[in-house]
C-alpha cells in the first residue's frame, strides 16, 4: 500500500491508501476510495475528465502521445504539473504523491 494525498475540488485533502499489486492507476485508486471523479472514458486517455495537477516532485512516467494531445487540447489543462490520473500507475515510486484534482473531474 502507498499513500496518495488528494486535494478535492473543495480544497479538502484526503489521505488515500492505494494498493500497488492490483494494476491500478491513480484514477482507479480514487474511484476505489469512493472520491467523486468523472473519468468518462474509463482510463483510455480520451476524455481528460481525470485531470490533476501534480504538486509534489515525484518522478512520473513520461507522457504518452495520447496524454500530451489530450492535455494540449483544453486551455484549462495547460498548466504546470497537469497530468491525466488514468495514465499514472500506482507503484511504490509514487508513494506520498500530492495531487490536486482538476476542474474537469467534477460536474
Ligand atoms: S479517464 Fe478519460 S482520460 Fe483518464
Amino acid at each position: 500500500m502507498i499513500t496518495i494525498h488528494v486535494t478535492d475540488l473543495e480544497g479538502t485533502v484526503h489521505e488515500m491508501l492505494a494498493p500497488t499489486d492490483m494494476g491500478f492507476n491513480v484514477m482507479e485508486a480514487i474511484r476505489a476510495n469512493e472520491l467523486p471523479i468523472k473519468a468518462t472514458c474509463g482510463g483510455m486517455a480520451m476524455c481528460a475528465t481525470c485531470n490533476c495537477i501534480v504538486k509534489s516532485d515525484h518522478e512520473l512516467p513520461a507522457m504518452s502521445e495520447d496524454e500530451e494531445a489530450m492535455l494540449d487540447e483544453a486551455f484549462v489543462l495547460d498548466v504546470e504539473g497537469s497530468r491525466l490520473m488514468c495514465q499514472i500507475p500506482v507503484t511504490d515510486t509514487i508513494d506520498g504523491l500530492q495531487i490536486q484534482m482538476g476542474e474537469l473531474t467534477g460536474d
